[in-house]
């Protein structure tokens, strides 16, 4: 009988520590601590062959480069594919589409020639099929199983000998030779370089989906975020259709493009054109509504901000922001009662990003004000007209990143006017007036914004 020992595990941090305590002295997180038996991870070294040293010229790369997923919004967030002997971590809510996405996903490798094997810890093969069947997904070279023990995982890999596997979700994996529960730190910990390991001696690329505790943060030790290549965030409201993806960690590439889905009857849909989606049910000519030209990394997005002003019977008024980053709400309110004289004292402020969009930039701040001012005077903003820039403490514009990227979007989308920071060349996008302003008061009394 081998002799264990039993240790306490912070479940933020993976440090572990001889006695409980109530904070964990790694990260400072209050009752993070879990009991755990320490048991020595066997075989790593002897799986991972030793390495020599050579010129960096001389290093192959033919084995490392991005094979295309056959989604373009998956490929552009992993810039290109994903790469052989990688590995990548999923998480997201319950419920927002893991599964449907790399059920998606599998298949369309399988499509394009490889075979795949879709471990699913969670659901029965019989559920999976069915999805899959009613989602056009069937594919002779895509592999199920219904496993949550690593060493049988691992038998399978040598039976079917894909060169995509999928584990969904690793919180369920467990090792029979570890004596803690399936799901605590160590398990998830030991399962997940495990797999690293096998990916890398295989060539294999791995696609493992994480949970996400309530403040959402991918569930189990960070340390796991450590060991994979790339983390991708699924982010999005199960009651909302529309899904962000964003690498929030990549080793072979930037982590600047998101990808957009839309989640329909028929499973998770690429969104090729994110604006026309938040613009789409937009109504000309009411007040408190700006479009604000955004950008997400280095995606642009033309996003409708909203806000209403009513006044209010409360001590300290409301001030709501959905999709909307409330310090930001914060400041431009500030600015308009300091340096524009507006009073929200006695005045409830409403303000969100139509459609489930998200806009936490700074550059959204002039659209905010915009909407702000437009829903307090109760006049439209002119409906050609686009805004981007931050706005400082004093009142200042100041610039924003990718502004020719965000003008080209909306002059695409039928925009004619634009306010932007200073500093800018006003002649520069085709068949579109481009105004500098200085001020968020100048930009407030340019001529025919608000009609
Ligand atoms: P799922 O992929 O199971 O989510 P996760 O693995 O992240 O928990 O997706 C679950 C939700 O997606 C489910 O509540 C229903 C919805 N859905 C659709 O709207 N259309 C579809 O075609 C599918 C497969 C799921
Ligand atoms: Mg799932």
């Amino acid at each position: 009988m081998a002799k264990t020992r039993t240790v306490f595990a912070c479940t933020a941090c993976g440090a572990q520590v001889p006695k409980w305590v109530g904070r964990c002295g790694g990260c400072g997180e209050w009752n993070s601590l879990v009991e755990e038996i320490a048991t020595k991870s066997k075989g790593l070294s002897q799986v991972v062959g030793a390495d020599t040293p050579m010129p960096m010229t001389e290093i192959s790369i033919d084995e490392w480069t991005a094979v295309p997923t056959g989604s373009p919004e998956i490929d552009r967030v992993l810039g290109g594919g994903l790469v052989p002997g990688s590995v990548t971590l999923i998480g997201g809510v319950p419920g927002v589409g893991k599964s449907t996405l790399l059920l998606q996903l599998t298949a369309a490798r399988c499509r394009g020639g490889s075979r795949s094997l879709y471990v699913s810890a969670e659901e029965s093969k019989q559920q999976v099929r069915l999805r899959a069947e009613r989602l056009g997904l069937l594919h002779e070279e895509l592999w199920m199983v219904s496993s949550t023990s690593l060493p049988e995982i691992l038998m399978h890999l040598d039976t079917v000998k894909p060169e995509l596997l999928i584990v969904d979700s690793i919180q369920t994996i467990f090792d029979p030779e570890l004596s803690s529960a399936p799901g605590s730190v160590g398990q998830v910990r030991h399962c997940a370089h495990r797999l690293v390991v096998e990916a890398k001696a295989r060539g294999l690329a791995t696609v493992l989906v994480g949970h996400v505790t309530k403040e959402g943060n991918l569930a189990g030790p960070r340390v796991l975020e450590h060991v994979v290549d790339t983390v991708l965030e699924f982010e999005g409201d199960r009651t909302q259709e529309l899904r962000l993806l964003r690498a929030i960690k990549h080793r072979f590439g930037s982590t600047n493009e998101i990808g957009l889905f839309e989640m329909n009857d028929s499973g998770l849909q690429g969104v090729a054109d994110p604006s026309a989606l938040f613009l789409a049910d937009r109504a000309a000519g009411a007040p408190g509504s700006a479009v604000v030209a955004t950008s997400d990394g280095h995606r642009p997005l033309l996003v409708e901000v909203q806000a209403l002003v009513a006044e209010s019977n409360l001590p300290s008024p409301r001030r709501s922001a959905q999709g909307i980053d409330s310090g930001r709400l914060a400041v431009v309110l500030a600015v308009l009662e300091r340096h524009g004289e507006r009073s929200f004292a006695k005045r409830d402020t409403y303000t969100l990003a139509v459609g489930g969009a998200k806009v936490v930039e700074p550059g959204a701040d002039l659209g905010i004000a915009f909407a702000v001012e437009s829903a307090l005077r109760n006049v439209a903003v002119a409906d050609d007209l686009v805004v981007c820039g931050e706005v400082g403490l004093a009142g200042e514009v100041r610039r924003v990143a990718h502004l020719d990227r965000r003008l080209a979007e909306a002059a695409r989308h039928g925009f004619k006017r634009a306010l932007v920071p200073p500093g800018y060349p006003t002649n520069s996008v085709d068949g579109m007036r481009v105004r500098c302003v200085s001020t968020l008061n100048d930009a407030l009394i340019s001529p025919g914004v608000f009609t």
